[in-house]
């Protein structure tokens, strides 16, 4: 494996998903882990991760002298290359000339890390405040840029590595090859890390853990993440696993009997179901305020998973389907996040039940987690499946969630569903769907006026959910969803197109 220990740059996800694209596994780790613990990792290389402090602070964030002699290649990456010269005498040695934006990289030197790179000059993107003015005697220049003498260095021994400008970023194209280089060329990891191997390691690890006698029960979501773990405990203990899905009234049309047709029937995963759309909507009764919806909902849902597992019994572990963003954002130095959306997490749940939690893909970003649905045989139905929120259509009626509003929402939002899918729109959208808003305008139906409805339609297309832009669909099928709708939803006359980007608008209304 190789080990990225963590600054607290922005970036350092992305030097994990490119080392993961090299096929190579890598665990990413607070700067400060104990030096035992890093002999006990075996890394066959270590990458130091830039980070937003300056060297030039009292008590900036350093490492052990002992990390960087393991006999392991490191690669440091702006601050990591700054931890490095320091480490090896390059006191005081350095400016603060800030760099932001592109860069010319010039290579001095065809050193492994550059291999494949054709011609001495490449597109860079640097950003850093503090910059190496000197360089200590164990290193020597083997790139530079217009602004620093230093852009690329290497120890004396070969083993270390610093690098001014980010690889792992969209805006350095060589940037790939140069992690690829330092991963499989200099550190000599094989590259064969893939799904299947994943699979047959976790199969054997679940059934150690949870042993020839113990349960598992988890909640559904209905979501790719739950799913694809759900499969994959479920082909390592059979039986054993007991899954629940709680209906909370508040799902898209036809989204229980999809979960029923796929698990019980297609996976043969016995699926328990927990009707309490009339308790959600008891408590959700008057309240209007988003985060006061989600945080009912997330009650509610504990509350009716916690009777579930009672009346089942027997349980001693939690199967969860949580990811490596959400592992990384709660051990990084940065600390835990601020807000743990509610759906995916049972809360104090495990505490409460003494249950252990089993979480499959707590090593996998979510293109891996798709890679091991479409490798255990799950249909593209779910393991390509548009992200759904946790509160559901609560925060898709602006407004009181009540159960006509909720009918009037679902069958304007089929109408998108479907059209979506006969367009073959599916994999340029991230989301499309409808909202329901909380006002009624003046229409013209037949002779008559009236006074109904208004749905909002919002198609986004992104790459993570984190920033996201309107869909630019063609008018035609803006036109097709406005007439289906107004036509086949009583109580709407008024169908409005959602042209905000995120930021500074949401992807959801609340
Ligand atoms: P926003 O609305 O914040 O949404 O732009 C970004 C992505 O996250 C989804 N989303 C949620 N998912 N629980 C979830 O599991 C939630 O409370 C929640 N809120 C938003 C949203 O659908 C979009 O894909």
């Amino acid at each position: 494996m190789i080990l990225i220990l963590d600054f607290g740059s922005q970036y350092t996800q992305l030097i994990a998903r490119r080392v993961r694209e090299a096929r190579v596994y890598c665990e990413i780790h607070p700067y400060n882990l104990a030096p035992e613990k890093i002999r006990n990792l075996h890394p066959r290389g270590i990458i130091l991760s830039g980070g937003p402090a300056s060297l030039y602070e009292s008590g900036a964030p350093d490492i052990a002298d002992e990390v960087l002699h393991t006999g392991s290649p490191v690669l440091g990456i702006c601050y990591g290359m700054y931890v490095i010269a320091q480490h090896l005498g390059a006191h005081s040695a350095g400016s603060q000339a800030r760099e932001y934006g592109p860069a010319t990289l010039v290579i001095d030197d065809r050193d492994a890390l550059f291999e494949g790179l054709d011609g001495r000059e490449h597109q860079v993107w640097m950003s850093h405040g503090d910059r190496v003015e000197r360089i200590p005697d164990d290193l020597t220049a083997i790139a530079h840029s217009d602004n620093s003498p230093y852009a690329a260095v290497r120890s004396r021994d070969g083993l270390m590595r610093g690098i001014q400008f980010h690889p792992e970023v969209v805006h350095t194209p060589c940037g790939t090859q140069v992690l690829r280089n330092f991963v499989l060329k200099i550190c000599g990891e094989p590259g064969d890390w893939t799904m299947a191997g994943f699979v047959e390691t976790k199969l054997k690890e679940i059934r150690d853990r949870v042993g020839p006698d113990d349960r598992v029960i988890m909640g559904l979501s209905g979501g790719v993440d739950s799913s694809v773990a759900a499969a994959l405990i479920h082909r390592a203990i059979g039986d054993r696993l007991t899954c629940v899905f709680v209906d909370n009234g508040l799902l898209r049309a036809g989204e229980r009997e999809r979960m029923e047709a796929t698990f019980a029937a297609r996976l043969g995963i016995p699926l328990r179901i927990a009707d309490a759309t009339d308790l959600f909507l008891e408590r959700l009764a008057g309240v209007i305020d988003p985060e006061q919806k989600r945080r009912v909902i997330g009650h509610t849902f504990i509350d009716v998973f916690e009777q579930e597992a009672t009346a089942i019994g027997g349980a001693r572990f939690l199967g969860q389907g949580t990811l490596y963003p959400d592992v990384i954002e709660s051990v990084s130095f940065k600390g835990p996040s601020a807000v743990i959306k509610s759906h995916h997490n049972v809360g104090g749940l495990p505490e409460r039940m003494r249950l252990e939690l089993v979480e499959p893909l707590r090593e996998l970003f979510k293109d891996e987690v798709r890679e091991v649905g479409r490798e255990l045989g799950l249909t593209a139905e779910i393991v390509d499946r548009e992200p759904f929120p946790g509160p559901g259509l609560a925060v898709r009626i602006v407004g009181e969630v009540t159960r006509d509003r909720l009918d009037l929402l679902r069958r304007a939002d089929s109408v998108v569903i479907d059209e979506v899918a006969r367009a073959g729109l599916g994999k340029r959208l991230w989301q499309a769907f409808a909202v329901l808003l909380p006002l009624k305008t003046v229409g013209v139906m037949g002779d008559g006026r009236s006074y109904e409805s208004a749905i909002a339609i919002r198609a986004v297309e992104s790459q993570d959910g984190m920033t996201a832009d309107w869909a630019r669909l063609d008018p035609a099928f803006l036109a097709r969803l406005s007439s289906r709708i107004t036509n086949e939803t009583r109580g709407v006359n008024r169908v409005v197109y959602d042209i905000t980007s995120k930021p500074p608008a949401t992807i959801e209304w609340e």
